[in-house]
């Protein structure tokens, strides 16, 4: 008879409520407010992350998919057999089935924050791929977290970073994640890399500002976090989401923004907003081939190979660590 389905060992890392309060109160005592986009992902939010991948607005999810579908033994024989795969901020490895399924990994180490969404998906997996060693990783993964070892010998570690999520950190805080990705891969190893190219404006503006307010309900549902998690009184109603390209800094910037005078009270302190004030809750810039190879190289890798759609709206790179 069969039971229900185990869920692999978790190696938990989550960073504490306290870590938490204190990003939240930071952020939102600067003189420009800000909040982690990290913090967008707790089970509620990643299911609305999900939802914006399926949207006809957001290209980068099904051109992703597109350009692995296209190019999947290619991908899979760069990456070459019997390595440790590392997705960081795996969600609901959508693209990553593909992957597992032509690349057939030793191990597989799904890294992110949101616990119950990463475990659904890695008991998915442990049923769908019994013979890939799967090692479930809860954890801030640009924070101190230890890696855990398969129980086979690998070939090497290869890193996995989808959807262009290297776009959400600023130009020198990107290079030093790259530079650490690195280091965790060591000689021999490399990193398979979505990232997302600059383009007409319109395009990117109408990815940020859906027709069905998903993404503004994303948004938004940062304020409604805080206020369960915190006990906060942000009134969602008073706020709204404003996404723009930013053609200097080649960024898309996302922001909630206060629609009248009010004060919002938070773990003991007031937070007082004027009206049209901002907080800014996300970047997502956007690449040429050039910038994102001189960033690639800054961290320490060599691009090796990059697939590209036949609109050249997005790319997979396969770098390998210098
Ligand atoms: C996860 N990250 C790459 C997405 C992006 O496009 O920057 C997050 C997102 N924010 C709004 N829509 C999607």
């Amino acid at each position: 008879m069969q039971g229900t389905p185990q869920p692999p060992k978790l190696y938990d890392f989550a960073p504490r409520l306290n870590t938490f309060r204190t990003d939240v109160i930071q952020g939102l005592q600067r003189p420009l407010k800000e909040l982690p986009s990290k913090y967008f992902y707790d089970e509620i939010g990643s299911q609305l992350f999900d939802q914006i991948c399926e949207l006809p607005e957001y290209y980068p999810t099904r051109t992703e998919i597109s350009i692995m579908q296209r190019n999947i033994q290619h991908i899979a024989s760069a990456l070459g057999p019997r390595c440790m795969l590392i997705e960081y901020g795996s969600g609901s490895s959508v693209k990553t089935r593909q992957l597992l399924e032509q690349l057939r990994p030793t191990a597989y180490v799904p890294i992110d924050i949101s616990r119950q969404h990463l475990l659904n998906t890695a008991t998915e997996l442990a049923q769908a791929y019994p013979d890939i060693e799967m090692l479930p990783v809860c954890a801030d993964y640009t924070s101190n977290f230890t890696l855990p070892q398969p129980s086979v010998k690998v070939a090497r570690r290869i890193a996995y970073y989808p959807g262009s999520t290297i776009g959400n950190f600023d130009p020198n805080a990107a290079i030093r994640f790259l530079a650490s990705i690195a280091q965790t891969c060591g000689q021999g190893g490399g990193l398979l890399i979505g990232v997302d190219l600059k383009k007409e404006c319109n395009i990117l503006h109408r990815a940020y500002n859906d027709s069905e307010g998903v993404t503004a309900q994303f948004n938004l549902h940062l304020l409604e976090r805080i206020n369960l998690e915190l006990s906060s009184n942000f009134q969602l109603d008073q706020f709204s989401h404003y996404a723009f390209y930013n053609p200097t800094l080649g960024r898309i910037e996302m922001h909630l923004e206060s629609l009248c005078r009010q004060q919002v009270h938070l773990d003991g302190q007031m937070v007082a907003f004027k009206l049209g004030e901002t907080i800014w809750t996300e970047s997502s810039y956007k690449f040429t081939l050039e910038e994102f190879a001189q960033l690639a190289s800054e961290a320490g890798f060599r691009i090796e190979q990059v697939w590209l759609d036949t609109q050249q709206l997005f790319s997979i790179q396969y770098l390998s660590v210098e």
